[in-house]
């Protein structure tokens, strides 16, 4: 084994999860800390913390005896979520942050990966459904995503000020849209890949879904294991400023409700709810930087990566709805 220490908060979480797995598998020894457990496998880590990390002395204890940290644990959701709880989100993101950033100084941690997200980009490249692919400098003169945009921008400039201040080394990874097994499906939290996977699981051959906004809005979305991979590379990387870790395969939403029914072989047809938020128009990542600090890129296409996420998906949603039906066979008895 590594003599590598390695902390991942959000270990709980779909990101974090998946990134314990692949770095245990490379011999590391890993602790997680997360609020919570993960929901939907056992975590693969040496040590798990279940702890609060808004609260400082839950952060040094996390970091002790830590060599490498991985910051994921966040407050997030999907468009619906972000956009109904901005004070919390902001609030709670921001206490992590600071919390960890300086739990690590305290504990002369070696090197420090930040989370950031594509929602730190302006809305005014946004705009459009066509748009240009977003370039890391982009990010500056700022009009972030409200609230969840703004706070991940503001710790990105911690984590610099961290790093010249206080000789912290620090990684900043702006993730665009992630997908795959074992991430959020349900409940409100969930992301559009995800959301639809679920819709089309639950209808029959032939039935319709309803799509948010008119569905010719624009993303790109990256497959789990690409995802852990990039992670790890800029970790190791040389190269501290932002990088964008996305795919640059741009799709409608449209296009993506089509691909998913593909995958599950159903015909399906699309209500369009203009009431529900979309987010920005049109995003899209620009991997110029990253493939010149990597010599690498994320390469699984969505509709290889669809596959395994449609199928694990509607696995959960067929196991649920067998439950449901277990408890008013119990509840008419
Ligand atoms: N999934 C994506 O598409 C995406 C896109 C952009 C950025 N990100 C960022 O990547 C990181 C991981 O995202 P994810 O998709 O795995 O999200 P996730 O919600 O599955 O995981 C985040 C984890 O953070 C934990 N957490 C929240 N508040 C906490 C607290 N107070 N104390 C301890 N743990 C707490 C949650 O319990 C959760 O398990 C986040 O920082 C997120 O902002 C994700």
């Amino acid at each position: 084994m590594s003599r590598t220490r390695i902390l991942v908060t959000g270990a709980g979480g779909f990101i974090g999860h998946h990134l314990v797995r692949y770095l245990v598998q490379k011999g590391y020894w890993v602790r997680g800390a997360d609020q919570k457990r993960p929901e939907y496998a056992a975590t693969d880590a040496h040590d798990f913390q279940v702890a609060d990390l808004r609260d400082p002395a839950s952060c040094r204890a996390a970091v002790g005896g830590i060599d490498q940290v991985y910051h994921l644990a966040a407050d997030m959701g999907g468009i619906g979520y972000i956009s109904a709880q901005r004070a919390t989100i902001a609030r709670n993101n921001t206490l992590m942050n600071v919390g960890m950033l300086d739990a690590a100084v305290a504990g002369d941690v070696q090197r420090f990966l930040y989370s950031s997200s594509a929602c730190v980009y302006p809305h005014h490249l946004q705009t459009s459904a066509d748009v240009v692919a977003l370039r890391e400098d982009d990010a500056w003169p700022a009009q972030p995503e409200e609230g969840y945009g703004l706070e991940k921008l503001f710790a990105e400039k911690l984590c610099e000020y961290y790093r010249t201040d206080h000789g912290l080394e620090t990684r900043v990874v702006r993730f665009h849209n992630v997908y795959g097994p074992l991430g959020t499906y349900a409940g409100g939290r969930e992301k559009a890949p995800a959301a639809i996977a679920r819709k089309v699981a639950s209808v029959r051959d032939g039935d319709e879904i309803d799509v948010w906004g008119d569905g010719e809005q624009t993303r790109s979305f990256m497959y789990i294991d690409d995802c852990v991979e990039g992670i790890y590379r800029i970790m190791h990387s040389d190269y501290a400023g932002p990088l964008n870790l996305g795919t640059d395969e741009m799709v409608t939403v449209n296009d993506l409700v089509d691909l998913v029914a593909a995958v599950a072989g159903k015909r399906i047809g699309k209500q369009h709810d203009l009431s529900k938020p979309q987010g920005v128009r049109g995003r899209n990542s620009d991997n110029s930087r990253l493939r010149e600090v990597l010599k690498w890129e994320p390469r699984i296409s969505l509709k290889k990566g669809l596959q395994p996420t449609y199928r694990w998906i509607a696995k959960q949603v067929e196991e649920e709805a067998r439950a449901a039906e277990r408890r008013a066979v119990a509840a008419a008895d």
